[in-house]
């Protein structure tokens, strides 16, 4: 009971501010100005990458994102930023767009916490153009064994603060899996705790 409270009214409003943080700002800022064309944010929160898109290279802007809370607060975050968003509530797993449609897919802080990850990626895939590319800022899995085994134990945790956000995911190899390859990727520990700040960013392409 008191966990879907906190869940529905509570957990949209932390992860609105904890997403504003400094370094996750910096980490944004390496990847979304790369955006252009028609451009689709899966899991968008609360639309805290619209102040870094270039607007001269963007057409027009697609979101998927299930929380109301997170939602409304990205249409009041887009009009403050002059942005006419395209917005469902729904998520990643089944998109409601036709093939070959977007130049451009953004995922900033989602993989971690999209349940059906590799549901999602096959759809992203199919909504990305032949030359589309997809812009990631993800924290995931740690090369430190010992950094990664407190990931798996803290993953309940996380879970239940932060709206089912996993510490643990592998972003590079299920990228691969899911027939992406890399015309960049950097990953490395940014300033926090190394549970949380093993960070992977940059663009993929579809193989
Ligand atoms: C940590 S927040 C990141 C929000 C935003 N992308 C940002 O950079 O600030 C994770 C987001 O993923 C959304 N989400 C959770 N499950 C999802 C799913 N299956 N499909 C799409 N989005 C999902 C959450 O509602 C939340 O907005």
């Amino acid at each position: 009971m008191f966990g879907k409270l906190y869940t529905k009214h509570v957990c949209p409003h932390i992860i609105n501010f904890a997403m504003q943080n400094k370094v996750i700002s910096k980490q944004r800022e390496k990847i979304i100005p790369s955006a252009r064309g028609r451009v689709l944010e899966i899991g968008i929160g609360s639309g805290l990458n619209f102040s870094l898109y270039d607007k001269s290279k963007i057409n027009d802007v697609f979101a998927v994102e299930p929380d109301n809370i997170l939602l409304e607060k990205a249409k009041k975050r887009a009009l403050e930023n002059n942005i006419d968003l395209n917005i469902e509530k729904i998520s990643a797993e089944m998109l409601p767009y036709e093939n070959e449609f977007f130049d451009t897919v953004i995922s900033t802080y989602t993989m971690c916490s999209i349940s059906d990850l590799n549901s999602a990626l096959k759809e992203i895939r199919r909504v990305l153009k032949k030359d589309g590319i997809f812009l990631f800022s993800e924290h995931g899995k740690s090369p430190d064994d010992n950094i990664y085994k407190w990931q798996k134990r803290l993953n309940p945790i996380q879970g239940a603060l932060f709206g089912g956000c996993q510490l643990d995911v592998d972003i590079q190899t299920t990228l691969n899996i899911s027939k992406f390859e890399f015309h960049n990727i950097e990953s490395m520990y940014v300033p926090g705790p190394k549970f949380l700040s093993y960070h992977y960013w940059g663009t993929a392409l579809k193989k």
